[in-house]
């Protein structure tokens, strides 16, 4: 699977945007199978705070910041050992933003006019007179940007949501042409989707996502994600009537959390016909019990700013330690360099 020649562990890298507060979706998408891949001897991680890619969605200083630490906190509460992998702020690493802008310079823009958030965009903008309106480049480069952060720490499995599949193909794409006009020197990626995770559902039965304002947050007090839970939109169908397990977002919530024995048990009670209100109770019991831990840990580290900005900044050390011979070595093959 791995592009390596060097015997070097294998590279896991993904990262998280800091535009919102971590919710259900980000936990088993993206923090919980980074986390559990971390563990894992042969397997070097690289997780980082997104908070350039934050810009993109929102020009609020107060809300990036705040996320940035939020997301943090989460996950180091979660179970993250910063000391077994490299943690840190893209934003640390200027060699990202260096890298950025020599794949923009090989990147066709027939490429990135394929970018379904791109798309989306402009479809949002189909009775309009202009077709650009709203769109700033932040958006259009995006992919751009999220291939530098691959790319620059010469990463192998990228683990994301289905959402970023097409994100992870750009890259290679980039990544080919690259090594295709500068000889052999970009790791080519792949993703890693868990496919019966796939995507969460929101509580609107959208994907979850902060940009949908449909999220169930992971570290809010007991009462309001009891509440959240009980707000999930579901069928109209009574107690006792048989529900399809299949296309539910309780269901797919639950599933997502649960081991095999409870998905099977809740199956059975969806045939059974069991009330929504007790299948969310069932959701709420699943999910309380599962964070209730990393709840009380967020609370310690949130106090800490200390300690986090500390956190951070060793990770960016590591980082640099990687990013410094490689964005050289990039520099190099593209003619950017010393004249003697
Ligand atoms: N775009 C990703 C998201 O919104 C976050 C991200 C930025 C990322 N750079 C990355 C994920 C690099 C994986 C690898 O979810």
């Amino acid at each position: 699977m791995s592009q390596n020649t060097q015997n070097k562990p294998q590279r896991v890298l993904t990262g998280i945007t800091t535009s919102g507060i971590p919710h259900l979706g980000n936990l088993a998408g993206a923090i919980l199978p980074a986390i559990n891949a971390s563990k894992d001897p042969n397997v070097s991680s690289f997780l980082f705070l997104a908070d350039y890619h934050s810009l993109i969605k929102n020009l609020d200083p107060e809300l990036t910041h705040t996320s940035s630490f939020e997301i943090a906190a989460c996950w180091l509460a979660c179970g993250l050992d910063p000391k077994k992998v490299t943690f840190y702020r893209q934003s640390d690493v200027p060699h990202i933003f260096e890298l950025t802008w020599i794949l923009n310079c090989l990147t066709s823009k027939g490429l990135m006019n394929r970018a379904h958030a791109y798309k989306a965009a402009v479809v949002d903008n189909e009775n309009t007179s202009d077709p650009d309106k709203g769109i700033g480049m932040g958006l259009f480069n995006y992919p751009i940007l999220m291939a530098a952060d691959i790319l620059m720490f010469e990463a192998d499995i990228i683990p994301v949501g289905q959402d970023q599949k097409q994100h992870i193909e750009m890259t290679r794409d980039i990544a080919l042409r690259f090594n295709h006009y500068y000889g052999d020197i970009l790791t080519i990626p792949e993703a890693m989707i868990d496919d019966r995770k796939g995507t969460i559902p929101g509580i609107d039965g959208q994907k979850m996502s902060k940009s949908y304002k449909n999220t169930i947050p992971i570290f809010e007090s007991q009462k309001n994600l009891r509440k959240t839970i009980m707000k999930i939109k579901t069928n109209s169908l009574e107690p006792g009537q048989p529900k399809d397990s299949d296309n539910c977002s309780v269901f797919k919530i639950f599933q997502a959390f649960a081991d095999e024995d409870q998905i099977k048990d809740l199956k059975q009670k969806y045939e059974d016909g069991i009330a929504w209100g007790d299948a969310k109770e069932l959701l709420f019991n699943l999910i309380d019990n599962r964070i209730s831990g990393f709840r009380k840990e967020y609370e310690k580290i949130i106090q800490d700013r200390e300690y986090l900005e500390k956190t951070l900044n060793d990770g960016a050390e590591k980082a640099k330690e990687i990013s410094t011979p490689m964005i050289k070595k990039i520099r190099n093959a593209v003619g950017i360099k010393a004249f003697n």
